[in-house]
């Protein structure tokens, strides 16, 4: 294992106020947001989409890193080139999403347990042939009645380890993500508590699996209140408990923290993110950074719409939304950033 090259990547993945693009949506979900605007489920539209986002001029600008998806790490754009190649010629590292999906945990109705170890290192040998230098592995936790269970954020954090260790044998650097999900009524301080419990067992097994936390990239939940909770708490309280909640639980020799944006709109997530960094940016151990899926493509996929008519207003989106959360990891992103 090359320590010193796990490192630098995880030091590169949170550097000079860059945060990672999560454009690695499986088919289902891919599919899913495509229904939803009427975009035809093709192998072919994927495509096109994924070579919108990699050929976004400037986009290095703002991102340090994008997560692919297994069907896009070998897609090619249409002149040929490889989409991995794209982002690497771009100055962006490659990832990889690796994990399996999210499946019914047996004997614990409504909980969920990630899957995709079987088969894994010779995986992440190809990959890391391939140019991917990091990989992603989501862990989702669910708040609801007596839930989540001991025997849930175990399971998961176990898994967490097995795949993080994996990942640095392998020379790839371990995006560690699990995702207490903002769905139901629950108050902020119920999320503060399951967070911080999740993380303290996540960080138990990664110890235990012997993974090296400085190659490591943590990527957590925001502590918000659910999407249903009558009281929605300002992003400087977001940011008071979030801060509060990682300092208690998240070791100092982590290099980032990349949040995922979990279904907040664009421009909450910019927002709470620069609350963050506005208040604590220079007492923190870890960079606090941005991770988001939704939060940067959502917009450019709506104005796409599978047109090429849209194609160039759509990158223009894109960059505009991750130059916002440049800005938020600096602390000087603005509502009026958003009057373009
Ligand atoms: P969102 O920012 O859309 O939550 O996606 C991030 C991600 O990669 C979830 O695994």
């Amino acid at each position: 294992m090359n320590f010193r090259e796990l490192i630098k990547t995880a030091k590169a993945m949170v550097a000079n106020d860059k945060g990672i693009l999560a454009m690695d949506e499986s088919l289902p979900t891919c599919n899913k947001r495509f229904a939803k605007l009427g975009i035809p489920l093709t192998e072919e539209m994927r495509r096109v989409y994924r070579e919108l986002i990699v050929t976004t001029q400037g986009l290095a600008e703002s991102i340090s890193g994008a997560i692919l998806f297994d069907e896009t790490i070998r897609q090619k754009i249409k002149d040929g080139t490889p989409m991995i190649k794209v982002l690497i010629d771009a100055g962006i590292i490659p990832g990889i999403k690796v994990d399996t999906g999210a499946k019914d945990m047996a004997g614990h109705p409504g909980e969920k347990i990630t899957e995709g170890l079987d088969g894994l290192r010779d995986r992440l040998k190809e990959y890391y042939q391939m140019g991917a230098r990091f990989a992603k592995w989501r862990a989702v936790i669910v708040i609801g009645d007596g839930i989540p269970s001991r025997a849930c954020m175990e399971a998961n954090a176990m898994t967490l380890a097995r795949y993080a260790a994996l990942c640095q044998e392998a020379g790839l650097v371990p995006i560690v993500e699990p995702e207490v999900l903002m769905d139901g009524g629950h108050t902020l301080e119920k999320c503060f508590e399951v967070t911080e419990e999740v993380l303290r067992i996540v960080f138990n097994h990664l110890y235990l699996q012997g993974v090296i936390l400085e190659g490591i990239i943590l990527k957590p939940n925001m502590i918000v209140p659910g999407l249903a909770c009558p009281k929605q708490e300002s992003p400087d309280e977001v940011a008071d408990a979030t801060v509060r909640c990682l300092l208690r639980a998240v070791p100092a020799a982590v290099p980032g923290i990349t949040f995922l944006s979990g279904g907040q709109t664009a421009e909450m997530a910019s927002a709470r993110l620069n609350a963050m960094n506005v208040r604590f940016k220079s007492k923190l151990p870890w960079e606090l950074s941005f991770s988001f899926g939704r939060a940067i493509q959502q917009p450019a996929l709506e104005m796409w719409q599978g047109l090429e008519s849209n194609f160039h207003e759509a990158q223009k989106s894109l960059y505009h939304r991750a130059k916002c959360n440049y800005a938020a990891r600096r602390g000087e992103y603005n509502a009026s950033m958003e009057n373009i």
